[in-house]
């Protein structure tokens, strides 16, 4: 038993730094685009891909050299001080707490560039006194910026402890945004037996059932086998931590850049479990993350006919042989609010929305 008062979760925690928000605001994020600032050639990029993508993430932790750490910071917020970011969010991912760089990512960046940055990206947090401290330090440096709106925080979910401790994470501050899962070092931090960076892995199966006991149906080729995702578990631990939180969860990162196929697939999975986004490692990864987190027409149509049946949103109603109540409608109202939030921001989005007819196909073309 603590003695915080609740009305104390949302003072600020410096003088003169910003009131915390009361509710995160539902910004769409399908994709969270990583650059490395330190890189020319990605930074030369960075201004012709406002506006084709939700969110820019300045990586300043893993996949930056140590060699290039300060230049990764510096470059950061050059290109921050130079762009109009319009719609698209500027994130950044600081250097783990427990390393030399974490200090200095978070000095820099808030009292350089605070007033561009939407989210810090907090990486292998294992519990809730990670996030007590970045909270801490924020509201110290946004007071000593002169910011008028708070940083929001992300958390990676990475290792075997922040799993254990996730909904602790998802409460510890009303700064937390949301939280990633990171398979790849959470996968090193639980000692499981994969190489890869997320996706699924061809040894983790179940198989049917042999047609008889004989050593020639038990060896069979033709017995099917079925690949298991080896982060259902953890994606859905967060998705429960993070809604009762009143926070978004999201996929991480999926390292094949060259297997769109199972990109989709594993983004896919995410998203119906409840993601709200995922990152991207390529540019690729955009127009999938974008697809994949964008609710279908097919699926709007759908949301809409149950919403217009179901009148006041008590009773239950027979669509197509199939039994609506208040919890499909519900559901319903998820997707059509997560359809209006994107149609918002996305111009061809809005079109393919409009364009839906509820007794009917749409108009135009069905992409
Ligand atoms: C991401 O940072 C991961 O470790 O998967
Ligand atoms: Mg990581």
């Amino acid at each position: 038993m603590t003695f915080k008062s609740p009305k104390s979760f949302f003072a600020p925690l410096a003088v003169g730094a910003p009131a915390p928000l009361r509710e995160i605001p539902a910004r769409p994020s399908r994709a969270i685009h990583f650059f490395d600032p330190s890189n020319p050639k990605m930074v030369d990029k960075i201004p012709q891909m406002v506006g084709t993508v939700d969110v820019l993430l300045g990586n300043l932790e893993d996949a930056v050299k140590a060699d290039n750490k300060v230049a990764a910071r510096e470059g950061l917020v050059t290109i921050a001080q130079g762009t109009d970011f319009g719609p698209t969010q500027l994130w950044t991912r600081i250097n783990s707490l427990d390393s030399p760089w974490a200090l200095d990512d978070l000095t820099t960046l808030v009292t350089e560039i605070g007033d561009k940055l939407d989210v810090v990206m907090v990486p292998k947090v294992q519990g809730a006194e990670d996030i007590h401290y970045v909270d801490r330090l924020l509201a110290q440096l946004e007071a000593k910026a002169g910011l008028t709106r708070p940083i929001l925080v992300h958390a990676i979910l990475e290792t075997a402890r922040g799993v254990a401790e996730v909904e602790n994470i998802a409460l510890a501050s009303p700064r937390m945004q949301g939280i990633s899962l990171g398979p790849a070092d959470l996968a090193a931090d639980r000692k499981m037996k994969t190489t890869r960076v997320g996706g699924g892995h061809p040894g983790y199966l179940v198989r049917a059932d042999p047609a008889s006991s004989s050593l020639e149906d038990i060896t069979s080729p033709s017995r099917t086998i079925f690949q298991q995702d080896l982060w259902h578990y953890t994606i859905a631990k967060m998705v429960d931590a993070c809604a009762a939180a009143g926070i978004y969860p999201y996929y991480g990162p999926f390292g094949d850049i060259t297997d769109v196929v199972a990109t989709e697939d594993q983004f896919r999975n995410a998203f119906l479990l409840g993601c709200v986004g995922t990152w991207s490692l390529h540019p690729k990864q955009i127009e999938i993350a974008n697809r994949v987190f964008s609710p279908s027409v097919e699926d709007i149509r759908h949301a809409r006919r149950v919403v217009a049946a179901m009148g006041d949103g008590t009773g239950a109603v027979m669509l197509d042989g199939k039994m609506e109540d208040d919890a499909s409608l519900k559901q319903c109202l998820v997707m059509v609010a997560l359809a209006e939030e994107l149609a918002a921001i996305d111009p061809k989005l809005k079109e393919l929305y409009d364009a839906i007819e509820l007794d009917g196909q749409t108009k135009g073309d069905n992409a």
